[in-house]
């Protein structure tokens, strides 16, 4: 019988623990089965513990530790450099570079799409986006100003042609819209390391998404759709313009794999015991507001450390709460080593996230980083320009928005002191998300690795 694919997707704005939530899942997998990557490209960090040891996956699929076939989808950018550099980190017994291929469809980035992305974030001044400086827009440009490089076409005589072409648009557009003059120089060393990259991309099985996707779901085969970044990121369905290029939801499997929606099954959601964010844009439930966006968009982990060595999470400050949250949450960016913004849980935006996935089933994450805090409160419905709504606004940024919360208890001790269970101010926690978004939690995280969980229902 024909399986379904199953999503596992971000219902914030990223660094939910997906890379866990995938890395677990794939523990049970076997050689025939998939694990996919749909869209996005090195933007994404995804950060998994095994055997002690913390790797970080940006392009290949997080579950490159157990035994199943790993796919990079149609629907991603691939920086070619970057995946040499990333697979170079698997310790050599690990052998996955057999089980690993590669869509023709996906899209190169080029070095100077790192360029372009970087100046076109320095000119938009305070109205920047935050971007992961990956050249991730500009990939996602040339795909649809229709002169992209792709992966297929890297087996092609004449690709150092197009590089070329495409090169030189990228350096007028750099000259006549931003007044950049790049330099050979400056794009020399960048440009070796691209084409030993392409090499190592030639040695990758390159096969179709939609293909390698049907044949296992015909076989009944598990085929894991793994998500980068978050709902809330979405292209179109995101807090737009701040938004990374992709589609993140679930239905951006569909195009992202060239496979029809009714094969997408549930998702499973990824969500965090409170909310963050990495760069700019509208966060409602933000502890210490607008001082605390300006502070993690100026200040590095270093400051924070010297300014508050031991943040207390019960500070009379909101500001200072936030603080022990990223402290306690180690919220350090995977990708760019920036301060995410921290906050409470938002029921409002998870909901939305939920009905726009399908997410069936919840993984709930880092439950033990509010171990410590008195108070745990989560936002229910908004006060939006002085009126009580529950729907989220079109333009978050263009309304006075101010969040209601529920209070819960916090529990005594840690998490670990309480074994397999959970406290009951815990269990209070973890079972009124269930009834208000309306699925499953089917297991929470209490730490970083694989095993640091508590099961609550059985896949
Ligand atoms: P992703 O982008 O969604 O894969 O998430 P990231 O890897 O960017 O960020 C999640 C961070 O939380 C990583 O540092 C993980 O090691 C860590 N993490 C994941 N689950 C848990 C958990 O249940 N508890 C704790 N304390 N850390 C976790
Ligand atoms: P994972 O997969 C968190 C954010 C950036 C910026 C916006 C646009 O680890 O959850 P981009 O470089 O994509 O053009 O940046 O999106 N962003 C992420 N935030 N986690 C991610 O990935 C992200 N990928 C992009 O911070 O605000
Ligand atoms: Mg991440």
């Amino acid at each position: 019988m024909r399986s379904k694919i199953t999503p596992i997707i971000g219902l914030q704005w990223g660094d939910e623990g997906k890379g866990k939530g995938v890395a677990r899942i794939a523990s049970g997998l076997r050689t025939e089965d998939l694990i996919v990557r749909f869209q996005g490209g090195n933007n994404a960090g995804h950060t998994i513990w095994h055997k002690g040891k913390c790797y970080v996956f940006h392009l290949i699929p997080s579950g490159v530790f157990g035994q199943a076939q790993i796919h990079l989808g149609a629907g991603m950018v691939i920086n070619p450099a970057a995946l040499k550099g990333e697979a170079k980190t698997i310790p050599r017994n690990v052998s996955f570079l057999g089980r690993m291929s590669v869509s023709p469809h996906a899209v190169l980035t080029m070095p100077t799409h790192l360029i372009l992305d970087s100046i076109s974030e320095k000119t938009k001044g305070k109205k920047k986006i935050g971007s992961t400086g990956k050249g991730i827009s500009p990939s996602y440009t040339d795909l649809t100003l229709r002169r992209a490089l792709r992966v297929g076409d890297i087996f092609y005589n004449d690709f150092k042609n197009k590089y070329k072409t495409l090169c030189d648009e990228h350096k007028r557009t750099l000259r006549n819209d931003f007044g950049y003059k790049m330099t050979n120089q400056e794009l020399r060393g960048k440009e070796k390391e691209f084409f030993e990259g392409v090499k190592f991309l030639r040695s990758i099985k390159s096969e179709n998404s939609s293909g390698i996707v049907l044949r296992a779901l015909s076989l009944g085969k598990k085929v894991i759709a793994e998500g980068a970044q978050g709902a809330l990121l979405d292209v179109r369905f995101g807090h737009y313009p701040y938004v990374t290029s992709s589609h993140t939801i679930s239905s951006g499997v569909g195009t992202g794999l060239g496979i029809p929606p009714s094969y997408i099954g549930g998702a499973i959601g990824i969500l965090k015991a409170y909310t963050t964010k990495v760069g700019e844009g509208p966060f409602p439930t933000e502890l210490g507001g607008k001082d605390s966006a300006i502070w993690c968009r100026d200040k590095k982990a270093i400051d924070e450390k010297t300014k508050f060595p031991k943040p207390n999470p019960n500070s009379k400050s909101d500001f200072e709460q936030g603080i022990a949250l990223r402290h306690f949450g180690n919220e350090i960016g995977a990708t760019t080593g920036r301060l995410r913004r921290t906050g409470w849980m938002d029921i409002p935006l998870l909901k939305y996230a939920i009905e726009m996935n399908n997410a069936t089933e919840l993984v709930l994450t880092k439950l033990d980083v509010l171990n410590g805090f008195k108070k745990i409160k989560v936002c229910i419905s908004y006060v939006v320009n002085g009126k009580k709504i529950n729907q989220i606004p079109f333009d978050l940024s263009r309304v006075d928005i101010k969040p209601i919360y529920k209070i819960f208890p916090g529990w005594k001790g840690e998490l670990s002191d309480y074994g397999k269970k959970l406290p009951k101010e815990a269990l209070q926690y973890v079972q009124f998300l269930e009834k208000t978004l309306g699925a499953k939690i089917i297991y929470v995280g209490t730490g970083v690795e694989e095993h640091h969980v508590v099961e609550r229902y059985w896949r």
